[in-house]
């Protein structure tokens, strides 16, 4: 275990992933990128904002990075090796948690070797959280991949005041009893004093949950959304259940789109597409549950019906590289560009794609421009947690141009009613709404992108942090 360098925090982040990532190059030359997804996205200009710790994995295998400062942030990186990165982040997490918890989309994989490389790197998240800590700190853990760190943690060091969030989906009661370890999950959250998720459903699930699997008698009344906590007693302690749907930081991304560089850039990405009536965006990580197949699928259809033209509409879809070892990616990144290809050979004509799809991320300023330079945002995923992407393009579009379709299984959705909400699942409906947003009446598009920004620029991502800690009586309510 590494020593930790500085005088004990009393704030503490503890995820997977460092807020950066290094990047390490063939002939040797090293450098730390931004890490990708939304977590990182939501949490990191908070904390940046408060000066605390973070505790993470710098995102490749074998490396022992010392702790630095980095812009007042201490990063204390924990180590991962080779055969964990395999177990414990590509499998437990993404093979075996990600699918169960994203309504089983893709079929999760249950593996004892892999279980207990999860047991083994979580002790170490919660030992290297433990050093970092100073006395009576606040430590709040993060998402999937470390949900046995409360438990640990709490062993370790009692005097700490511990939160948990979730930032995936909590699945259905009925799909999480698949799961081998289901009763050390719920033991290792209860570890915390707040247990957070989304969605008021996901506290309901886990209440009950704990009530099964673990003899707790949690509180009986509906939680809120930021009020009404679930309760329960476990031993000496009382532990709170409740729901804080995360944000962004959307005062930043409202000015970043209003600078003349983005507002430049945008003008740019629409001349080089050609100039199309209509540009259609999406922007994820290249993920199965993002629906991105579904999404072309649906933009293929309205080509081959002719309810769109080709010289009219452009598709541009945006996609990070994700979880590349994995094989459910594997099969699914084949496809996708299998689609991309086929869509363009039968509709593409020299020099005009009608989708430009682009294997790569893109910095803040550059992802602000195409926010800013797209008709329709299409976000439609089989399941996301929140899903951060639509409210990033609503925190851009200060013009009140621009249209959202957004998938009901987004959190998000719930937040975002004057977007066009599609089932996913329904191709005619998801193809319908399309064309509604791409023929959408300018002052109807005003009315519902208003009322859209005002929901977005109210909820933050400084409040979901706020009302968490709150919560957590880590905070003050101001
Ligand atoms: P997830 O956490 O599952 O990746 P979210 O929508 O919540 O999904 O967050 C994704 C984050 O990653 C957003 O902040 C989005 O801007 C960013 N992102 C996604 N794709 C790209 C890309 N191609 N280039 C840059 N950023 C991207
Ligand atoms: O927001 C969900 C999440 O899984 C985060 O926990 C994670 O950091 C992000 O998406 C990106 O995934 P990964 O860290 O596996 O690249």
């Amino acid at each position: 275990m590494s020593q930790s360098i500085y005088t004990s925090a009393e704030f503490v982040v503890v995820a997977n992933r460092l807020p950066v990532d290094l990047d390490r190059s063939s002939d040797g030359t090293q450098r730390w990128t931004a890490s990708p997804g939304g977590l990182v996205s939501a949490l990191e200009p908070f904390l940046r904002s408060r000066k605390g710790a973070w505790v993470g994995w710098p995102g490749v295998p074998d490396v022992d990075v010392e702790e630095f400062e980095d812009d007042g942030l201490v990063l204390h990186p924990v180590s991962l090796t080779s055969d964990e990165v395999q177990d414990y982040y590509e499998g437990f997490s993404n093979a075996s948690l990600w699918p169960l918890y994203h309504d089983v989309v893709e079929r999760p994989v249950f593996d004892r070797g892999w279980w207990e490389s999860y047991v083994r790197v979580n002790r170490r998240f919660a030992e290297a959280s433990a050093e970092v800590a100073g006395e009576g700190a606040t430590v709040w853990v993060q998402d999937y991949q470390l949900q046995l760190v409360p438990s640990m943690l709490r062993e370790l060091r009692p005097d700490l005041r511990i939160g948990f969030f979730l930032h995936i989906p909590f699945p259905p009661v009925e799909l999480f009893m698949q799961l081998p370890w289901r009763t050390e999950i719920v033991r290792g959250l209860i570890g915390a004093d707040l247990v957070g998720f989304h969605r008021p459903g996901g506290a309901q699930n886990f209440l009950w949950l704990a009530r099964t699997l673990v003899g707790l008698e949690p509180s009986r009344g509906a939680v809120g959304v930021r009020s009404r906590p679930g309760m329960m007693q476990v031993g000496d302690r009382t532990v709170r259940v409740g729901a804080f749907p995360i944000s962004i930081d959307a005062a930043g991304l409202d000015s970043l789109s209003k600078t003349k560089e983005v507002v430049e850039r945008a003008a740019q990405v629409r001349e080089d597409l050609g100039n199309p009536k209509t540009v259609l965006l999406g922007v994820d990580r290249l993920d199965y549950t993002k629906g991105i197949d579904l999404r072309l699928q649906a933009f293929h259809e309205l080509l081959q019906e002719g309810r769109v033209k080709p010289e009219d509409v452009t598709f541009v879809q945006l996609a990070t590289p994700s979880r590349e070892r994995v094989e459910h990616y594997q099969r699914m990144r084949g496809e996708i560009e299998q689609m991309v290809g086929r869509i363009n050979g039968e509709f593409a004509r020299v020099g005009h794609p009608v989708v430009h799809y682009l294997h790569q991320s893109v910095n803040r300023a550059e992802l602000a421009a195409f926010y800013s330079a797209a008709d329709v945002m299409v976000v439609t995923p089989l399941r996301d947690g929140m899903n951060l992407v639509c409210k990033e393009y609503v925190a851009c579009r200060h013009d009140l141009g621009g249209a959202l379709l957004l998938s009901e299984f987004a959190g998000a959705a719930a937040e975002l009613s004057s977007a066009f909400l599609v089932n996913p699942h329904d191709l005619d409906g998801v193809k319908n709404a399309l064309q509604a947003a791409i023929t959408l009446d300018p002052a109807e598009g005003r009315r519902r992108m208003r009322a859209l920004r005002r929901q977005v620029l109210t909820h933050d991502v400084d409040r979901w942090a706020r009302s968490f800690l709150e919560a957590l009586g880590a905070e003050t309510a101001t």
